[in-house]
């Protein structure tokens, strides 16, 4: 099947005062396809998020969106469908699930509608479902990180940038977020680029893996393909 390259970076160059967190960078995202973003700290893994979501301006290289230039501003993105969940599982506490995934929802303006998408994203995470009414504050780790992944698929985005969804979470909890993750993709044909240091599991559901250090991608291939070699050790053994 030909699927359609949604999101292009063209060698992408952002810096900070003499940081260079990208040093031309050049990805496809091609519609319905997960994507990761490997690396070690600092490799610029956050900053292709960002400047994909429009928090980091480049300085130079070019983003195309269906194929045109693109200089994206954080409203209007979400418009274009492109969810971002930064990292660090950021639910606001002291509201409920349900006032969550509203928030999540903010763009809607048709109150129907924000309701069916709510009932949706719900029914993708039925351990949400049940709690809809808690404070997001009681639910345990995994639970927050799939209420930050469901706000973000309020918006039914074409593009979900997820930053690290694993941190700090035990594996076998890092598992259920993966297949959860795998069946959105799946069933909503939603494309997924997710950010993690070195997790050979995340690689056995992605379609396509960059791996970046210092701000360059020095490996691209399938994400089968990245964990039968060996570039992860040497990324991050510093080797390369
Ligand atoms: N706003 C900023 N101001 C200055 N330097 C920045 C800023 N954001 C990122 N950097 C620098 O750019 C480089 C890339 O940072 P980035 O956050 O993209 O790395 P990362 O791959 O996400 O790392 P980690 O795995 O630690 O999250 C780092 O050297 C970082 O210190
Ligand atoms: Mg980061």
């Amino acid at each position: 099947m030909d699927s359609e390259i949604l999101l292009q970076f063209k060698n992408i160059h952002v810096h900070f005062g003499g940081v260079k967190a990208l040093d031309g960078v050049s990805i496809n995202i091609d519609e319905g396809e997960i994507v990761a973003l490997m690396g070690p700290n600092g490799a610029g893994k956050s900053t292709i998020l960002k400047t994909i979501f429009g928090l980091v301006k480049p300085q130079s290289g070019q983003i195309l969106w269906h194929q045109k230039p693109l200089s994206p501003i954080p409203y209007e993105i979400v418009n274009l469908g492109i969810a971002f969940v930064p990292q660090g599982r950021r639910v606001f506490r002291h509201l409920t699930v349900e006032e969550n995934l509203e928030i999540g929802g903010y763009i809607i303006k048709n109150k129907t509608e924000l309701k069916r998408r709510k009932e949706e994203v719900l029914d993708i995470f039925p351990a949400l479902k049940a709690k809809r009414k808690l404070r997001s504050g009681y639910l345990s780790g995994g639970q927050q990180q799939m209420l930050a992944i469901g706000r973000g698929l309020m918006v039914d985005p074409k593009v979900l940038l997820l930053d690290e969804p694993s941190l700090g979470l035990a594996p076998k909890i890092v598992k259920e977020v993966f297949a959860k993750i795998g069946e959105i993709n799946q069933r909503h044909k939603t494309a997924i680029v997710i950010v993690e240091h070195n997790l050979k599991s995340l690689l056995e559901i992605v379609d396509r893996a960059y791996v970046l250090d210092k701000g360059r991608v020095v490996a691209t291939d399938t994400g089968k393909a990245i964990i039968q070699s060996d570039i992860l050790e040497k990324v991050f053994l510093g080797k390369i």
